[in-house]
């Protein structure tokens, strides 16, 4: 919940400037709010390797949920990917496990793809028990899906500790806990769909961390938050990423 239109648009402007070439793994995800989803779609027309998304939807296809946004209305407004089971949905808004498959199911149902997000807060990674924590989130989430939706799932792992604190997830700790992840869904899907699965870091990603978190094997990409609000900052990240 950052930036008005104005703001949005010269954001987006900013960044379509300095953006680099991308090699053809790589791709851009831009996840406004909701108001500013039609307005960056438009900027966004002809630019091949930049998506479109959006941070939530509503876990029922239509009906009397005032204020709310479902999968349907975002596919119709171009929308490719939504974000789901942000810890701050599960925080503030409390969504549950429950809740979050269900709308991960919309979502499919629409024919979006679905950035899922886990991750652990600070009293789970103190105690160790940190793996079994998001596992259990993967397992909850996704464990309902057959195989053939893998396609369509990127899953973003966030420590809760490190998302807007400023604080990052070492490399080591990212690279153990994306490993876990990717054993997880070996074990139930196989090597191919955890092999082809990408999976984002989130949480206090900056220019100057990004290039030793991408340099992790497990490490896929990432989900940028406040970085991604100064054009500069998301600029060195993508870069990183290009160099990775
Ligand atoms: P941050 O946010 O990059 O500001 O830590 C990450 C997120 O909200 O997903």
């Amino acid at each position: 919940m950052n930036l008005d239109l104005n703001e949005g648009a010269a954001l987006v402007n900013d960044i379509f400037k300095g953006l680099p070439v991308l090699n053809e793994l790589m791709q851009v995800v831009i996840a406004p709010p909701f108001l500013h989803i039609r307005q960056t779609g438009e900027q966004l027309t002809g630019m091949i390797d930049v998506h479109l998304g959006a941070q939530n939807c509503h876990s029922e296809s239509s009906g009397a949920y005032t204020g709310e946004i479902s999968a349907g209305m975002l596919k119709s407004a171009d929308v490719e990917y939504v974000i789901l089971g942000h810890s701050e949905r599960r925080e503030y808004f409390k969504e549950d496990d429950a809740l979050i498959s269900k709308k991960i199911n919309q979502a499919l149902n629409n024919e979006l793809k679905v950035i899922f997000c886990c991750g652990e807060p600070l009293e789970i990674r103190d105690a160790g028990t940190q793996n079994n924590y998001v596992e259990n989130q993967v397992k909850a989430g996704l464990f309902h899906l057959g195989e053939e939706h893998f396609k369509n799932i990127t899953i973003a792992y966030e420590p809760i500790w490190a998302i807007g604190t400023g604080r990052t997830a070492t490399s080591v700790q990212a690279q153990e806990m994306h490993a876990h992840i990717r054993s997880v869904i070996e074990s139930q899907y196989g090597a191919d769909t955890a092999g082809n699965l990408s999976i984002l870091y989130g949480g206090s990603c900056k220019p100057s961390n990004a290039a030793e978190l991408f340099a992790c094997p497990d490490v896929d990409g990432g989900l940028i938050g406040g970085a991604s609000l100064k054009a500069s900052e998301f600029l060195g990240i993508i870069n990183a990423m290009v160099d990775a």
